[in-house]
């Protein structure tokens, strides 16, 4: 499985993972807005314009924030969503990262077991933080050097 930098013809692809896999996906507007971010580094899983998941961050360094993780419903459990987040992650540590922070939904059980497997670590939590429905949000770290050792 491929993992590559996302380009602009990705955006049909990316979309149509959002508008499936996610309950309250991002719009086209803002997709668009993030791709072209100057801080943004967006990666897909997929060979050509072909898009299986796809992985957004913003890099400020040493600082990166994990944004958004997608992978289509009827491909996951097959490690797209681990080779995203890890590739991304070695990418990111190339390009000045020394410290990834994220936000993901306390009842997201599959995101936090995939996170705490690749490295993240829990560092508080923001009562509230989401709407729709409301609820927490756990906040977690990954330092850069903390990738496991392949398998
Ligand atoms: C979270 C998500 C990206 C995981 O993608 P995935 O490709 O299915 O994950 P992987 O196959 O790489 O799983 C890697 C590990 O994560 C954990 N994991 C993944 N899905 C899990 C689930 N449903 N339940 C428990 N653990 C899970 C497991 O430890 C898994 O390793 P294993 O399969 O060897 O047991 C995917 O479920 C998804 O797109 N969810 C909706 C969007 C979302 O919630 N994104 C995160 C917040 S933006």
């Amino acid at each position: 499985m491929i993992v590559r930098q996302a380009l602009a013809a990705d955006l049909p692809g990316i979309l149509a993972v959002e508008r499936e896999g996610m309950p309250a996906p991002w719009s086209r507007h803002l997709l668009e807005a993030e791709i072209f971010h100057p801080a943004a580094r967006l990666f897909v899983a997929g060979k050509d314009d072909n898009c299986t998941g796809y992985i957004s961050f913003r890099l400020n360094p040493p600082e990166a924030e994990l944004l958004r993780l997608v992978v289509a419903t009827a491909n996951r459990r097959h490690g797209i969503g681990r080779n995203l987040l890890e590739s991304g992650l070695k990418n990111l540590t190339g390009c000045g990262a020394r410290v990834c922070f994220l936000e993901v939904r306390q009842s997201n059980i599959a995101a936090l077991a995939l996170y705490t497997r690749s490295g993240f670590r829990k560092i508080g939590t923001r009562p509230g933080y989401y709407h729709s429905p409301q609820e927490d949000a756990v906040v977690m770290q990954y330092e850069m050097n903390e990738l496991p050792e392949e398998e």
